[in-house]
């Protein structure tokens, strides 16, 4: 069959890319107003908020970005079973529209329904797209890799516009106008994943119809299959340490940003919550290079699978905590108490290098692992140990305000630095378990350019 091909990739990727674009940007711009929201004063005349403490804000944001991607187990094993991922998608975008809309209506039980809309949406439409990524290329396709940092960074964009947008119009205008542009966006993204269907054909259908398949499913796991389980859930607990060390930016690096870093240049101060964009905006700059340097790595021949990629990942995250030791160092000796704002450039820097050795790479490693009968719940587990590295970075930052910045810091630097050497160690091992799933078959071209 012949393809229509972008970037040497499918169309359908770049389909996917801007459905989780406006995904994302109707995830993260109501992630920017929610807990500013929650904590405005009630008697503000202009853009009154619900008036609650932080801690209670806090703690509902915690638990809204925990269930969200828990909810990836049930939105996986959906589409395994009933939808496919397809459908799925779909119907996570309509609950994510509702969910968006119940926010923008002034009224608490419809600001709680429409939460419980946005979880059950997300989890829903996150997994199962990211799924569908993977479904684009075939078995041995050396372009797999690639295709998911082009979607990571599509993501990013998503992430990126909105606290801008959907941030501004919220807080400087009314929250519920801000709501109703995250709506808004999700409306976008599904618009372009509706009108795009014809390019996704082939891609996150129920398999379960044909009787063959019928057959295959009811088959208990072989023993490869076994292994590639196992070495898929070691993965796993790798992202999850990954997470609960990167997640430390929107908590403790946020006050940190705030209270202990010189944030003037030229004149000029660069406010706290830029630097809640950073991350992304590294991953939208950094993103084609570092696939790039993969790709070029890869050709050469030097070990290039996803486990020592992972490995080489808690390395870099340990030197970016270094970075931040350093910020503390400084804090400690100078006189005002702050450092210079260049550490956290550097930092950030770094975890973002990680973060593009780890994050796509493990969607990608995934999509190639799991058996076809579990492949959504297995993602959807994926994302539900990201809910817990994100529940472990919550409570790593509530130990810093006892232990202080620079134990903990250090503490992570050292943690991540050994599971790091620890997997380069066993990296032949893990690899074996894979049974060259990750093999690249030059034979293998999806796309043919036209
Ligand atoms: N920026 C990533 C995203 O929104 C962060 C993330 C990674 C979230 C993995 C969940 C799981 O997709």
């Amino acid at each position: 069959m012949q393809q229509k091909t972008i970037l040497g990739h499918p169309k359908g990727l770049f389909i996917l890319f801007f459905t989780e674009l406006w995904e994302r940007f109707s995830y993260y711009g109501m992630r920017a107003i929610l807990v500013l929201y929650l904590t405005a004063e009630t008697t503000d005349k202009l853009n009154p908020g619900l008036g609650w403490s932080s801690t209670e804000a806090l703690a509902l944001y915690g638990w809204y970005g925990m269930m969200v991607y828990f909810m990836g187990i049930f939105g996986g094993a959906i589409a395994d079973k009933w939808l496919g991922q397809k459908k799925s998608v779909i119907f996570g975008g309509i609950l994510i529209i509702i969910g968006q809309f119940s926010l923008a209506v002034n009224n608490m039980a419809m600001f709680y329904t429409g939460l419980v809309f946005l979880i059950c949406g997300v989890g829903l439409l996150k997994p199962n797209i990211s799924t569908m990524v993977g479904g684009l290329y075939k078995k041995g396709d050396a372009k797999r890799d690639s295709g998911f940092t082009i979607f990571y960074i599509g993501i990013n964009i998503g992430a990126v516009l909105a606290p801008l947008i959907v941030g501004y119009f919220g807080e400087k205008i009314d929250w519920h106008l801000g709501f109703s542009l995250a709506g808004f966006g999700m409306i976008i993204g599904q618009v372009v994943y509706v009108f795009g269907g014809k390019y996704l054909t082939g891609v996150g259908n129920l398999l379960k119809h044909s009787k063959e398949h019928a057959h295959l499913m009811k088959q208990p796991l072989t023993k490869i299959e076994k292994d590639r389980m196992t070495v898929m859930f070691i993965s796993f607990l790798i992202v999850m340490v990954f997470w609960a060390a990167y997640e430390q930016a929107g908590g403790l690096m946020n006050l940190y940003a705030r209270d202990k870093i010189d944030r003037f240049v030229f004149g000029f101060e660069i406010p706290t919550s830029f630097f809640q964009s950073l991350h992304a905006l590294y991953v939208v700059i950094l993103g084609a290079p570092m696939a790039y340097f993969w790709v070029q790595w890869r050709k050469k021949g030097k070990e290039s699978s996803s486990i020592f990629k992972m490995g080489i990942a808690s390395i870099i995250m340990s030197f970016g905590f270094v970075a931040l030791m350093g910020a503390a160092y400084d804090v400690s000796i100078n006189v005002l108490g702050k450092a210079p704002v260049y550490w956290l450039f550097l930092s950030y820097f770094l975890h973002v290098v990680a973060e593009l050795s780890i994050s796509p790479v493990a969607l990608s490693f995934i999509t190639k692992l799991a058996p076809l009968k579990y492949a959504s719940l297995m993602m959807g587990t994926y994302f539900a140990v990201t809910g817990l590295g994100n529940k472990l970075a919550g409570l790593l930052g509530e130990a810093a305000q006892d232990a202080g910045e620079m134990a903990i810091f250090t503490g992570i630097a050292v943690f991540t630095f050994l599971l790091g050497l620890l997997i380069m160690l066993f990296v032949k091992k893990l690899k074996a378990l894979t049974h060259g799933a990750e093999d690249v078959d030059p034979t293998v071209a999806f796309v043919e350019p036209e």
